[in-house]
């Protein structure tokens, strides 16, 4: 049995949508496929691409992106009710968001937000980050609340499955440590460092004993070993993004 990854699928645009409906319908039939966050923020278009990767593979195990949470376009009521809404659609195509062991494998979805542990938000930020305007959050929620209640979700202390696991993967849309963007990201680019993640990821995965952790979100895709934990971006991106995502699935973890 393999394990796939691949994360910011964005199915909002159609060669994004082509892609995963072209994917064999019989070569990862006892295969597990981690989806770290980020599929499109429509219900419709998320529930279309939950009941084609279920056909095709074992296993679908899932963790919404910020993208997933936007309430715009859906009138939902806030990003907690849509967060309900991707829970209950998600069982119903048999897609997985809760710690699943599979012999001696276990893989772990962690929730999680942003609450300005890799930095401060600069106004710049705030002037262009669509999550400031697409979720809705309750009121006495900021960003640091959220990432609490979404961390505080989390099956971590105890993980049931991943007790005694020979191999523990965890997953998440966000960066776990701020240390996993490449020296070479040129200054510009680092302005959205501060809503890439949250430390409290990182402290939740070492408790966790993980292996390896998949994650999501930068949409740089790098594969490093830091502390006996080998973290993983395979981030499909846009379609704009061609000459540096690899826009394909990515083997994770093979089992015996
Ligand atoms: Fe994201």
């Amino acid at each position: 049995m393999r394990v796939f990854a691949v994360s910011d699928l964005h199915v909002d645009y159609p060669l994004n949508l082509a892609w995963l409906q072209q994917l064999s319908l019989h070569d990862y039939r006892h295969d597990v496929l981690i989806l770290a966050g980020d599929l499109s923020d429509s219900l419709e278009l998320i529930a279309e691409s939950f009941e084609a990767l279920a056909r095709r593979f074992a296993h679908v195990m899932y963790v919404p992106g910020n993208h997933d949470l936007w309430v715009n376009r859906d009138g939902m009521r806030d990003s907690f009710a849509k967060l309900d809404a991707l829970q209950a659609l998600a069982g119903q195509h048999g897609v997985r968001m809760t710690p699943l062991r599979l012999g001696g494998l276990a893989l772990v979805p962690l929730l999680g937000w942003y609450d300005y542990s890799f930095g401060e938000p600069s106004d710049a930020l705030k002037n262009v980050w669509m999550d400031y305007r697409a979720c809705v959050w309750p009121s006495g929620y900021d960003d640091v609340a959220v990432t609490g209640e979404f961390t505080g979700r989390n099956a971590v202390a105890p993980c049931q499955e991943a007790e005694g696991a020979t191999t523990v993967i965890s997953f998440s849309h966000f960066l776990p440590r701020i240390d996993l963007m490449p020296d070479f990201v040129p200054e510009r680019h680092r302005l959205i460092y501060p809503v890439l993640g949250t430390s409290v990821l990182e402290t939740q995965l070492r408790q966790l004993g993980a292996h390896f952790h998949v994650y999501g979100h930068s949409h740089v895709n790098r594969h490093v070993t830091i502390d006996g934990v080998t973290y993983i971006n395979n981030a499909f991106g846009y379609p704009s993004e061609s000459h540096f995502t690899a826009r394909q699935l990515l083997c994770v973890h093979t089992t015996a």
